[in-house]
């Protein structure tokens, strides 16, 4: 395995690299890309460039705390594992091992309904707290069952994805063949050579249960081959009226992921959400859209401090991190900084992904002079008049 130690390994762009080097380029592509020109999904990293600090000199801060809640859930960081589907493609007990290394960092994961593992083995493989992520895959009668089964493996929140009506045009995706890849075995056979040459990623697949396998995603009534996903989500996209049904027989948290509008997050705060995340999917649906960063401030200012607002999109560092806690995100997800990490060297490359993140913000807060997450705020940032500032 890649060493992911410094210096081999000093920021997620270096994760990024061994990734592309240990993935047949089919598996790198799908991580990698976006939709369509990928503008939305360059214009959420470039974003954070517009942002500049304006840091307190002569500050002497106590030990960084890092602490907050998200939808109640008391977190030592104020950044989450976004739900990211067939992560078991990537490393062999991919679901189980994010889930496990966020738990020891005392953050929380989030399941993918994409996900090939049992619900219940990831919900295991944790100490901490684990949310799922639903996509109403077979309609409202699947969902149920699965719902159930969710309250009982132990998830306490669900992430409802509002925001893949139809599965994006990812072009790479398309050109490399990856359905064909992930759900029919015959049709492998372009792949064998790009396989067999990655041959640490080939053995870790062939003894996670073969390829032929892995790529089902487990719902309540059982797998559903992985290929059949695009029709399905197409077929059951989740509207405002079963996020009213889904409030009606959850009792826990929920929070609503793919906000781009004040329109949609007020409407979130009225159908009983306790959280939004505002986001484009990481520029993996409509191209574009502005980047999230950019619609921060206009949900912010709709949301009015009723529920908790997230962000997430284009996240590489720590820096970035603080830049969106004051622009007024109670606090992020990251979605392929730890899949890079996954990716290049399983759960010692996601634990290195957090303890980057981690050990970023802390010395970023440092150089700002702010000792905890609660004093990140707008006096700390400069925001150019170009920016956004709250419109309604
Ligand atoms: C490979 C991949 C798979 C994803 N799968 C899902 C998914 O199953 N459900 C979902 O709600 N979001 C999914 N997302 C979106 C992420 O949850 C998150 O919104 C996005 O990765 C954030 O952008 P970032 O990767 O730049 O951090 C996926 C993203 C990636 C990169």
């Amino acid at each position: 395995m890649a060493s992911v130690a410094p210096p081999h390994v000093l920021n997620i762009a270096d994760l990024r690299r061994l990734a592309k080097r240990r993935l047949p380029r089919v598996v790198f592509d799908y991580i990698d890309g976006g939709a369509d020109a990928e503008v939305t999904l360059r214009e959420n990293s470039r974003a954070f460039e517009d942002i500049t600090f304006r840091p307190k000199g002569a500050v002497v801060t106590p030990p960084t705390d890092l602490r907050t809640t998200v939808m109640g859930a008391p977190l030592q960081l104020p950044f989450i594992l976004a739900p990211i589907g067939s992560s078991r493609m990537f490393y062999p007990h991919g679901e189980e091992m994010a889930a496990k290394v966020a738990g020891q960092a005392g953050t929380a994961y989030i399941l993918s309904t994409l996900s090939g593992t049992p619900m219940e083995q990831v919900r295991a493989a944790s100490k901490g707290t684990v949310w799922y992520q639903v996509y109403l895959c077979g309609g409202r009668k699947i969902a149920t069952g699965m719902l159930e089964r969710v309250r009982a493996a132990g998830f306490t929140g669900l992430v409802i994805t509002i925001d893949t009506a139809v599965a994006g045009m990812r072009e790479k995706d398309l050109r490399n063949g990856i359905k064909e890849l992930i759900g029919r075995g015959p049709s492998m056979l372009p792949y064998v050579s790009d396989m067999v040459l990655h041959p640490r990623w080939l053995a870790g697949m062939l003894a996670d249960g073969g390829l032929m396998t892995f790529p089902n995603v487990v719902l309540s009534d059982g797998p559903m081959a992985y290929a059949d996903v695009g029709k399905t989500l197409e077929d059951s996209a989740v509207c405002w009226d079963d996020l009213k049904w889904i409030r009606e027989i959850w009792t826990g948290p929920i929070m609503v992921k793919g906000v781009h509008t004040a329109e949609d997050a007020r409407r979130a705060v009225r159908e009983g959400a306790d959280a939004l995340v505002v986001s484009n999917h990481g520029g993996r649906q409509l191209d574009g859209v502005p980047a999230t960063l950019r619609v921060l401030p206009e949900v912010v200012a709709a949301v009015k401090g009723q529920i908790d607002i997230l962000v997430d999109g284009g996240i590489r560092r720590g820096s970035d991190i603080v830049k969106a806690l004051c622009l007024g995100a109670r606090a992020v997800l990251v979605g392929r900084a730890y899949s890079y990490g996954l990716a290049a060297a399983g759960e010692a490359g996601v634990a290195r992904a957090v303890e980057i993140l981690r050990a970023d913000l802390v010395r970023t807060m440092k150089l700002l002079g702010a000792g905890s997450v609660g004093e990140l705020d707008s006096s700390l940032i400069n925001v150019p008049e170009t920016f956004p500032s709250g419109r309604q």
